[in-house]
């Protein structure tokens, strides 16, 4: 007897948009509130307000059956800072559960994440991105508001004892880290981590800042080429970051680039904010209330409704311009 190799749900379409675009990538917000007060993100702290709440398990879990009938195949965990919803335990597991789920990540300020790593990669959480903007303690604490690098880099530590990917998120800043390439790329020299060099958006809230510390992706790309690194080809559904690799050195780097030239034509990926709203770009309004369809646990209507909707993904986002549309900060959707 011939018997299926895994038993995996095939998805009944593969969402695509006008470009020919696909979607097999969902970043998903379980909240917006965050204990931290990143200098380009949330400077005044988190101020809850009169918002639905966020979305429960079930709608959760309606969520990812009806994502992995369209293609689906990855979700990360983002918030806010995930670590602050006290089931997210249960999150990972829900998202690990889900067959057709092949990859279940998670991006962390990792403030919290030590006590609870250990349970997480048991319930399924296999990629890690923390965000640590600097290695200097001092300088990490005039960004975030918290003295807790050393917090962080203990649970980098464990999260690669326990087998996890890591990736280390750094947000480029002029006045605040852009200046310690050297040092940056020293963690990696023997850590198998890939640094994530993301060049700072601009959002509504963050303009004079933007202005102020933005720093050209390209300019650090030039940096790296002439330090060795070298561009590794790009796979055909791999997202919008650069990988660069380099002989004398264990790590590996990724560039994020918002403002270059056809940066979104890779994009790969589709958001869910924590109240349920669907974002077809980080620099787009709402594009769907997902809400009454996760309520109602309608997976065939959600489904239909992705469908029609994906395929409306307008070409790219215009920050460029100076357009940031709607996005105060990416707390609101988790970057
Ligand atoms: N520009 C670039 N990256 C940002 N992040 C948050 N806000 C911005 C911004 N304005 C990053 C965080 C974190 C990830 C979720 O998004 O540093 O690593
Ligand atoms: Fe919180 Fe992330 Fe925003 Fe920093 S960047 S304030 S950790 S949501």
């Amino acid at each position: 007897m011939n018997l299926p190799l895994r038993n995996l749900p095939q998805p009944s379409a593969v969402l695509k948009d006008r470009l020919g675009r696909r979607f097999d990538y969902l970043r998903l917000s379980i909240t917006e509130a965050c204990n931290f007060r990143c200098n380009y993100c949330l400077p005044d702290g988190y101020c809850p307000s009169e918002k639905e709440a966020p979305l429960s398990q079930r709608e959760i879990e309606t969520l990812l059956t009806a994502m992995v009938q369209v293609g689906t195949r990855k979700v990360r965990i983002t918030g806010g800072e995930p670590t602050l919803r006290k089931d997210l335990e249960d999150v990972v597991r829900i998202c690990a559960s889900t067959p057709g789920i092949e990859k279940v990540a998670m991006t962390s300020n990792g403030y919290r994440l030590y006590k609870q790593i250990d349970a997480l990669a048991a319930a399924g959480l296999k990629h890690l991105n923390l965000s640590a903007d600097s290695l200097d303690p001092r300088t990490f604490q005039a960004i975030t508001g918290h003295d807790k690098l050393a917090a962080v880099l203990k649970s980098l530590d464990r999260a690669l004892a326990l087998g996890l990917q890591v990736k280390l998120n750094l947000v480029l800043m002029r006045e605040y880290n852009a200046g310690d390439l050297n040092a940056l790329l020293d963690f990696v020299r023997y850590q198998p981590v890939s640094l994530r060099l993301i060049e700072l958006m601009r959002t509504n809230d963050n303009i004079d800042f933007y202005t102020r510390q933005h720093v050209s992706g390209q300019k650090v790309l030039d940096q790296l080429l002439d330090r060795g690194w070298v561009q590794q080809p790009k796979s055909p559904l791999a997202g919008p970051a650069l990988e660069l690799k380099h002989s004398n050195y264990t790590g590996s780097i990724g560039l994020i680039m918002p403002y270059s030239r056809n940066f979104c034509a890779d994009c790969n990926r589709l958001r869910v904010a924590a109240n349920g709203n669907l974002h077809l770009c980080l620099f787009h309004e709402a594009d769907a209330n997902l809400r009454p369809y996760l309520q109602r646990g309608d997976k065939q209507g959600l489904s239909e409704l992705l469908q029609a909707i994906s395929y409306q993904k307008w070409a790219g986002h215009r920050l460029q311009d100076n357009d940031s549309r709607d996005t105060h900060h990416l707390a609101m959707l988790g970057g």
